[in-house]
């Protein structure tokens, strides 16, 4: 029996300090046979978002650990690992750094390949790990940096469709979270507070809704919950205001999805296959509008598993292995992209004076 490679995968682009092993299957989906991830929400909640000189810290304190927590519970042994994958970018270049630097010597020590993995692609593989897909797919990113609806090519192949103009929804609910007095990162508390909400008590704009094609804004969401705000008495109105929150964010994802299908359709890629990836993609009131507008116009839905969606290395090794098969190995004098898209030929498209 030939030997099934193994991919020791690093994250540490934000305030997730994360190593997994995952082993190939052949034309089966991969195992993951560990996956730890180390969040730094108690060091960064009371500053009410990340510090990037705490988070890097942190990272270099903890690699060591959670990297041997991850071979341990892996069961395999250091010689068994066939590459090692690390997040290059995009994200905190301080951060970045730690897992990248900390990859390339356990490659190097290992007299074993590495690979460079760009994040965003982890998460566009990262269903992988749960589900059979092929290329080419629509996906739909969704995560506290980006937000973006992209035609995925084939691997490293990306177009990009639609993005945000201001905001991305990880952010906007993280706003939104702060403004109703929830700690950070507040995104999966303002889904329980929604549930408790009628969302019919206050009435928030859809920015752009019926311009722009599938790009998307949510600035102006955050202005004017910030404007009810100040009026809110009551526990029972932030439910409420949650409760519109999150209603307002699936009637726009359901309208910006129908054009992102037919500009997806326009593109002859034959295949009705919709990914939805990133941390926000945990969100079920969001799933299941997604759900809807896809069986509506044809499309199958996937997700990666709740506990995929947000950043983890099980995702940075499936793109390491994805990678590995194609020999596309990086030189350990890679550099961390802070700003590394998946459509680099895509327009920026944020702040002042955008024309849509
Ligand atoms: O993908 P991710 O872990 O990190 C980035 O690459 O940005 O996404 C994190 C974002 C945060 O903004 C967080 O609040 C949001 O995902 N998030 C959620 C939920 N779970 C995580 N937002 C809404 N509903 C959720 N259930
Ligand atoms: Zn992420």
């Amino acid at each position: 029996m030939t030997k099934k490679t193994i991919i020791l995968g690093i994250e540490s682009s934000c305030d997730e300090t994360a190593v997994a092993v995952i082993r190939d299957n052949g034309d089966k989906i991969p195992t993951i046979l560990s996956n730890i991830v180390s969040s730094q929400f108690d060091i960064h909640k009371k500053f009410g978002g990340v510090v990037p000189e705490l988070a890097a810290r942190s990272h270099l304190e903890k690699i060591d650990l959670i990297t041997n927590k991850a071979l341990e519970e892996s069961k395999i042994k250091l010689n068994e690992i066939d590459a090692v994958a690390a997040t290059a970018g995009p994200g905190l270049i301080v951060c970045l750094t730690v897992g990248l630097n900390f990859g390339k010597a356990f490659a190097l020590s290992l007299k074993k390949p590495f690979i460079a993995v760009n994040h965003l692609e982890g998460h566009a593989l990262s269903p992988k790990l749960n589900s059979k897909l092929n290329y080419p797919y629509l996906l739909l990113l969704i995560s506290g940096g980006h937000t973006q609806y992209l035609s995925v090519e084939g691997l490293g192949k990306y177009k990009r469709l639609g993005t945000t103009i201001d905001d991305a929804l990880g952010e906007a609910y993280d706003k939104t979270a702060k403004l109703l007095g929830i700690d950070f990162p507040g995104g999966p508390k303002i889904e329980e507070f929604a549930k408790k909400g009628d969302f019919q008590k206050f009435k928030l704009p859809k920015p752009i809704i019926k311009k722009g094609g599938c790009n998307l804004s949510f600035a102006g969401l955050k202005t004017a919950i910030l404007r009810i705000v100040k009026n809110i008495k009551t526990e029972q109105e932030k439910f409420d205001l949650a409760a519109s929150f999150q209603k307002t964010i699936e009637e726009i994802l359901y309208e910006k999805t129908k054009v992102a299908f037919q500009d997806f359709n326009k593109k002859k890629q034959n295949t009705n296959t919709f990914v939805v990836a990133g941390g926000v993609a945990a969100n079920k009131g969001i799933r299941n509008k997604l759900i809807e507008v896809s069986e509506e116009n044809n499309f199958k839905t996937i997700f990666p598993n709740i506990n995929l969606c947000s950043d983890n290395a099980a995702m940075i090794a499936m793109a390491g292995l994805e990678k590995y098969k194609l020999k596309l190995f990086d030189n350990l004098d890679f550099q961390a992209n802070p700003r590394w898209a998946l459509d680099e030929n895509a327009k920026f498209l944020k702040g002042a004076g955008v024309k849509l």
